[in-house]
């Protein structure tokens, strides 16, 4: 399958190819958030209310896309983020994206919820790769996963903060993901003519052994979690702040809070020693009604940003959507189904191609903006339209 222009121009072009190969129910899973979905086009529409304000007539024959994160320097400004169930979408999933960060000279950050271990995924890549850390499965499965990670070199520690229950992702309830996900073969017979429909997706699916526990959720004294347990998993290991005195005392590296979206948060993160945050929605998957993150950003940088490194996440599908928030001050980006929909299409071509359209477009954007580096952009390049930004 081309990957290339003109077939794939965009990232809208690798979401309609994943759209095309997987089955509802994991297509809606990557694509979908909680409720209504309002905080999921709230974030894709802020980037229009950020406006650009070039200076031509200023020669940039060659751009630096440099960022330095938590002392590691990046080729790109962007990070590839967490995606859960990963290897549902793609037999390579999580494999892939870390081959592509290292690649590509960025981080790779693992999902507690990847279908592959911890020390297959870091193999892949020469470039840092962080660790997202959720207690499901409890303190001690925590805990040995952080040794874990430890141990294969993992470089940062993302505790995802916001997730203190599942969202409700009706687009799942819908599609049968829980009966999917089960053991009762007769529940999963409604759902079952939509996969056939994807025999591309399920032939790589059956060849690679189909749902499997969480390698990376190991329970002292019952294994590893099965993918059915994960939802109550989550609601009855909430992470606290509390947990950061053991957490902080399991792992020496830095620690990033992630999913922090007021100011209260940010401040809270700084008072607990965390080297950075990210500022994110969780993609629109937790708790709908929120506004974009890079909305509340310019506050929680006007009170943290000297303080802790600040990195932006939410609806970024474009190049001049990763220069817009670091613009306004974001030290890096992750994306999420930025490169996501490129995995779910075709593995590790389809996120080498989205790579390939993000990098360009930011080229493309600094040299329109009469910039030559990452670390030239500032707020006097952007504009925000009234009643953008909320506090
Ligand atoms: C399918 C999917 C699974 C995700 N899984 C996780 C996860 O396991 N842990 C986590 O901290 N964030 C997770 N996220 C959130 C992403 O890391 C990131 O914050 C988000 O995708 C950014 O928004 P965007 O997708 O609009 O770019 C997930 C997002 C998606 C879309």
């Amino acid at each position: 399958m081309s990957l290339a222009s003109p077939r794939v121009v965009n990232i809208k072009d690798l979401r309609r190819l994943a759209r095309a190969r997987l089955p509802d129910a994991v297509f809606d899973y990557l694509d979908g958030a909680a409720d209504d979905e309002v905080t999921l086009k709230d974030s894709e529409k802020a980037f229009k209310e950020v406006l650009f304000k070039p200076r031509f007539a200023v020669a940039t024959p060659a751009c630096d896309l440099g960022v330095t994160v938590l002392g590691h320097k990046l080729d790109v400004p962007f990070m590839l983020g967490p995606i859960g169930y990963s290897r549902l979408m793609h037999p390579r999933g999580e494999l892939a994206a870390s081959a592509a960060a290292g690649r590509h000279g960025t981080a790779y950050i693992l999902s507690t919820m990847s279908g592959h271990r911890i020390e297959d995924v870091k193999a892949q890549s020469s470039g840092p790769t962080f660790y997202q850390l959720y207690l499901a499965g409890g303190r001690g499965a925590a805990e040995g996963a952080i040794a874990r990670a430890k141990a294969a070199g993992y470089k940062a520690l993302f505790v995802t903060i916001d997730t203190p229950v599942a969202g409700n992702r009706e687009r799942d309830v819908r599609n049968g993901m829980k009966e999917l996900m089960g053991a009762n073969p007769f529940k999963k017979l409604p759902y079952v003519p939509n996969i056939l429909m994807h025999p591309r997706w399920l032939a790589a699916f059956i060849a690679d052994s189909m749902t499997r526990p969480f390698p990376n959720i190991v329970v002292p004294g019952s294994g590893p979690l099965a993918a059915i347990d994960v939802a109550a998993a989550l609601e009855s290991a909430q992470v606290s702040w509390t947990d950061l005195k053991w957490i902080r005392e399991a792992w020496d590296g830095p620690i990033v809070m992630k999913g922090v979206m007021t100011v209260d948060d940010a401040k809270r993160s700084v008072d607990h020693g965390a080297e950075g945050i990210v500022v994110s929605t969780h993609a629109g998957r937790q708790l709908d009604g929120c506004a974009a993150s890079l909305r509340v950003l310019p506050g929680i940088l006007e009170a943290v940003g000297d303080k802790t490194e600040v990195i932006f996440d939410g609806g970024i599908r474009r190049g001049a959507d990763v220069v817009r928030a670091m613009a306004m001050g974001a030290k890096a980006v992750l994306l999420g189904r930025g490169y996501a929909y490129g995995m779910a299409a075709a593995g590790d071509a389809g996120i080498e191609r989205a790579i390939e359209i993000f990098k360009a477009d930011i080229v493309r954007t600094l040299k329109l903006l009469g910039c030559t580096s990452m670390s030239q952009l500032n707020s006097s390049y952007i504009a925000m339209r009234p009643g953008f930004r909320v506090d």
